[in-house]
């Protein structure tokens, strides 16, 4: 069987938006999976990002899937919008869902993926009786709200967790990192278990990001995790 390679999703949020046509299209053609777009509402995290018309932009010239990560507290006013606007997944946290099954739920119904994101704080068991209907679980590495942020290590430990709880009750699910990811742990990450990567510092501020993209992509975590 062949082995499914994980999947790499630049953010959007370390672009430069006096070019962003330009770096879109670098994002087309590189090796990256799907773009990763960060929505910032100033409430839910102490930052405020881009919207709609940013989405829009998106929607007009990316070539890969949105990946949605929305920050925002009520959400669920906001599925059928980001739908239309052209995500193929939509990721809520669970810090911001006081009825996060009916949100899930919602998010299907618009035709998107479903993800949930925890916060460091927030353990992953809390998602048990969540995981069977989810797509995606998003594995918070930093405080959300700002890019270029240090990796929190307790992550490996979550993504361990979570590969278990769901090889139990939903082996399809994917697990996402996002925050301070790059070459030097993106090894463990994928021994651990994730399989889908948000990167934006490391990639943005990299000499060449195509080819930076194409690094984090061809990563050997056998090779070069072993001592
Ligand atoms: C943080 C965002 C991340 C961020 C990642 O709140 O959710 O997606 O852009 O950026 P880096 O890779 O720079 O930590
Ligand atoms: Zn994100």
């Amino acid at each position: 069987m062949p082995v499914m390679k994980h999947l790499i999703a630049p953010s959007v949020l370390s672009a430069d938006f006096g070019n962003l046509q330009r770096d879109i299209e670098m994002i087309n053609l590189s090796e990256a999976d799907w773009f990763h777009v960060d929505i910032m509402d100033g409430t839910f995290v102490p930052n405020i990002s881009f919207g709609f018309p940013v989405m829009e932009v998106l929607k007009a010239h990316a070539t890969k899937p949105l990946d949605v990560h929305l920050m925002i507290v009520k959400p669920e006013l906001y599925i059928d919008r980001f739908a239309e606007a052209g995500a193929a997944v939509i990721t809520v946290h669970y810090e911001a869902c006081i009825h996060l099954h009916r949100v899930v739920q919602n998010i299907h119904a618009a035709g998107c993926k479903a993800c949930v994101a925890l916060n460091p704080h927030t353990p992953v068991l809390l998602l048990k009786d969540i995981l069977i209907d989810l797509d995606m679980v998003l594995v918070m590495s930093v405080n959300p709200g700002f890019g270029g942020q240090k990796f929190i290590p307790n992550t490996l430990s979550k993504v361990k967790e979570l590969k278990a709880l769901a090889a139990l009750i939903n082996p399809s699910l994917r697990i996402e990192v996002d925050g301070g990811v790059g070459l030097n742990n993106i090894g463990e990450l994928v021994n651990a278990g994730a399989d889908v990567f948000v990167a934006g510092n490391a990639i943005f501020a990299a000499p060449s990001p195509i080819e930076m993209i194409s690094l984090l992509k061809n990563h050997d975590a056998g090779i070069l995790t072993r001592s």
